[in-house]
């Protein structure tokens, strides 16, 4: 591996210089994604032919100089592989076909064999391994079985994921026989990807800021736990968005890295999670709108707040689709030339 910066970060060794990489930058807001976008059917073709996705996962590596590839896929290539499709319709997002809301809609959820129903992921991750070439590590990933929950029960996105949340009220054991069943798959489709080449893996809880400190404990974290217990080959990477309350719990898994939102306090949280583990963030997405001097600023900011070790440089969530490229270029600039 020519560039291996991350990995020594996650791993806890002694790097030259703080890794840079953007969660969600493949696709959206590079021009030569939308080109390539704007030629197919949809999305999903995108997603499930392995030379598409290839190619615009190292869109951002060549174009932007980031120091981590993220394979391009979806959190829910998962569901869809149970038996619970989904469409992504412009403007609005995902929309599933159908709803998981009753025991009878729980049983049909299957556990599916990621080497047959998500093989275009692994061969994906196979392809962008061998074009990457040792440039820098290929980061793998997947939803917290409780968003993948979230969108299964609403049938797409929501404002409040009221249906999701009334489940865990009035059914837990519904609601905890479904998160199962997603986090078997999930296990399974995560080991999948280590074998095909992913050399470090991030879960992604979008939607754990919503639940109470209890509920978070009961309903997310336990299925997270068994998730990052079951990996031991590869750096494993925790960003549970909102979980203020429980960050102290979440550095006690079995994982290297702790992602922070841009909400989250940098000191009280590197208190909160000790030095075993990486922290990794976390910028406020909307500073990559303010004029160039204030986002080098606060770049800087952020990087003294954080140090030079066990530390991955992020936003503090997926960069926004309308973001000027120039000033991601700027922020990733400004993390590599700084001297601490
Ligand atoms: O990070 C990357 O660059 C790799 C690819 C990636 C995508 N989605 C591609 C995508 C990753 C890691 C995801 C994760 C994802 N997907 C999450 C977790 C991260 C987060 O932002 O909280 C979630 C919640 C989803 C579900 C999802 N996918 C939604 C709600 C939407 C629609 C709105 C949006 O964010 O764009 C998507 C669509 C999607 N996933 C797009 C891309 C590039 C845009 C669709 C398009 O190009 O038509």
């Amino acid at each position: 591996m020519k560039n291996d910066l991350i990995l020594r970060a996650a791993r806890g060794e002694k790097v030259e210089r703080v890794p840079v990489w953007l969660m969600r930058q493949a696709g959206r807001i590079l021009p030569e994604y939308r080109a390539v976008r704007n030629s197919l059917s949809g999305f999903k073709e995108l997603v499930e032919t392995p030379e598409l996705a290839c190619e615009v996962t190292l869109q951002p590596v060549d174009i932007l100089g980031v120091d981590a590839a993220i394979i391009f896929s979806d959190i829910l290539v998962v569901p869809e592989a149970m038996g619970v499709t989904y469409q992504m319709k412009k403007g609005v997002g995902p929309i599933f076909e159908t709803t998981v809301r009753t025991e009878r809609d729980a049983e049909s959820l299957v556990i599916p064999d990621p080497n047959d129903k998500l093989r275009y992921v692994s061969d994906a991750i196979s392809l962008t391994k061998k074009e990457l070439d040792g440039r820098v590590p290929l980061i793998g990933f997947a939803g917290a079985p409780w968003t993948i929950f979230s969108y299964i029960v609403e049938g797409g996105g929501s404002k409040t994921f009221s249906n999701a949340r009334k489940i865990l009220y009035q059914n837990p054991t519904l609601a905890h026989s479904v998160l199962y069943k997603i986090t078997q798959t999930t296990k399974t489709y995560l080991k999948a990807q280590i074998e095909a080449g992913a050399d470090m893996v991030q879960i992604f809880d979008s939607w754990a800021g919503i639940l109470p400190k209890k509920q978070y404990e009961e309903f997310a974290l336990p299925y997270i736990k068994e998730i990052c217990d079951s990996i031991d080959s590869v750096p494993k990477t925790v960003f549970s968005k909102g979980a203020y309350r429980s960050i102290a719990e979440i550095a006690k898994l079995n994982c290297n890295t702790v992602g922070l939102d841009w909400n989250m306090n940098r000191k009280e949280s590197r208190q909160l999670v000790g030095n075993e583990r990486t922290l990794q963030g976390n910028l406020d997405p909307c500073t990559l709108y303010a004029p160039d001097d204030a986002l080098v600023k606060e770049t800087q900011q952020m990087l003294e707040d954080f140090g030079s070790q066990r530390y991955i440089a992020n936003l503090g969530h997926g960069v926004y689709p309308d973001t000027d490229p120039e000033k991601v270029k700027l922020f990733i600039e400004t993390v590599k030339k700084h001297q601490f």
